[in-house]
């Protein structure tokens, strides 16, 4: 275990910004990470976990010992005619896994192709793209409880999933270190309805099998198309939660702009697209702070130039301040601030 001292956040999150942590640990066993906790316990410093760091905004820099997850692994650990279960390390490439299980022909994750970050971090925010989420297909999950100081296993019904929240989002409750994600994924195809993008782009190339490879397929040339790649362009994917409104507000609103994309929730509300309002408050491509709203889609905020996360900060704070003048909806950050 190498731990590394006064080492800038930049280089662990896609936005590109962040100052120093105190210090640094990349961990590839169970056993370094337990290792790497104890040492932090006896330091008396904070830990911080993280994965690909393409959901993360950091306000400042950490003044602990941030342990970077390189825990790998896929097994099948279990099959039958119609599914296939399978453990993945947590600090596994997403993408990498969805492409492995999708050349094994197996479905449930493929609409979740080409999302940055590591397989641990999925959970945290349930990570939810073309209609699909994490929360469906996850089994259990394996933690590091910081509380007992043991390994354990949590079952999906423990983690209270909802619309890109669960117990591993909320600060408080920072008790779990993911280590592994139990999947379970079926051998049937994936079915229709797919998300209106998604049915536009099969439709336009009139792709009518529809099979785990397709549908990745589809999603990776939709994705490609609208979202940068953090690689390129320092973003994290949606900056903004589709806010979820009342009926009464919305009815108004709609009768003002009919084209505002929506979807009613099972709880009776209602989901407004947060990047339609960033767009129609006239903000996209809008530039300031070293700061810019991407011009293909207005849900990402990409760092050009900006010198730290004051700049990121005040951005941010013109965008919610218009779009609650024009719309009387307050966005909230999707990506966690640490
Ligand atoms: N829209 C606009 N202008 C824009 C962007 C979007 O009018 O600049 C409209 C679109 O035309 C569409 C609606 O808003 O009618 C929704 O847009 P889109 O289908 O792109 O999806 P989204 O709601 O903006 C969500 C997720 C994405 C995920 C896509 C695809 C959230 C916060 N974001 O975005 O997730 O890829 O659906 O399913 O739920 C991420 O979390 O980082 C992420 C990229």
């Amino acid at each position: 275990m190498h731990i590394l001292t006064d080492v800038s956040l930049k280089h662990y999150s896609t936005m590109r910004l962040g100052g120093l942590a105190k210090a640094l640990v990349e961990v590839s066993t169970k056993e370094e990470l337990s290792e790497a906790i104890e040492w932090a316990d006896k330091h008396a410093m904070p830990l911080l976990m993280l994965g690909g760091g393409s959901n993360v905004i950091f306000s400042d820099g950490f003044n602990g010992l941030v342990i970077v997850n390189r825990l790998n692994g896929y097994e099948v650990i279990a099959e039958d005619t119609k599914s296939a279960t399978i453990k993945i390390g947590a600090g596994e490439p997403w993408d990498h896994i969805v492409k492995q299980t999708v050349q094994a022909g197996l479905s449930g994750i493929e609409k979740l192709s080409l999302i940055p970050g590591t397989a641990g971090a999925t959970p945290v925010q349930n990570v939810g793209a073309y209609g699909a989420e994490i929360a469906e297909v996850l089994l259990e999950l394996e933690v590091y409880d910081l509380k007992t100081h043991n390994f354990a296993i949590l079952h999906k019904d423990d983690c209270q999933f909802s619309y890109r929240s669960s117990i591993f989002k909320s600060p408080k409750n920072r008790r779990y270190i993911i280590t592994s994600i139990t999947l379970r994924l079926s051998k049937r195809p994936p079915e229709p309805p797919f998300y209106d993008n998604l049915q536009y782009y099969l439709d336009k190339h009139q792709i009518t099998t529809y099979t785990p490879q397709t549908i990745r397929d589809a999603v990776i040339a939709v994705r490609t198309s609208r979202l940068p790649d953090p690689e390129l362009t320092p973003n994290t994917g949606s900056f903004f939660k589709n806010p979820v409104i009342s009926v009464d507000h919305f009815n108004n609103l709609y009768q003002q702009y009919p084209t505002m994309a929506h979807w009613p929730t099972k709880d009776g509300h209602i989901k407004v697209a947060a990047g339609w309002l960033i767009e129609q408050a006239g903000l996209k491509g809008y530039q300031a702070h070293g700061m810019k709203i991407y011009e293909k889609h207005a849900l990402v905020l990409v760092n050009d130039s900006a010198k730290s996360y004051a700049d990121l900060a005040t951005f941010r704070q013109e965008i919610i301040e218009k779009v609650k003048a024009d719309f009387g909806i307050i966005l909230e950050q999707e990506p966690e601030l640490i």
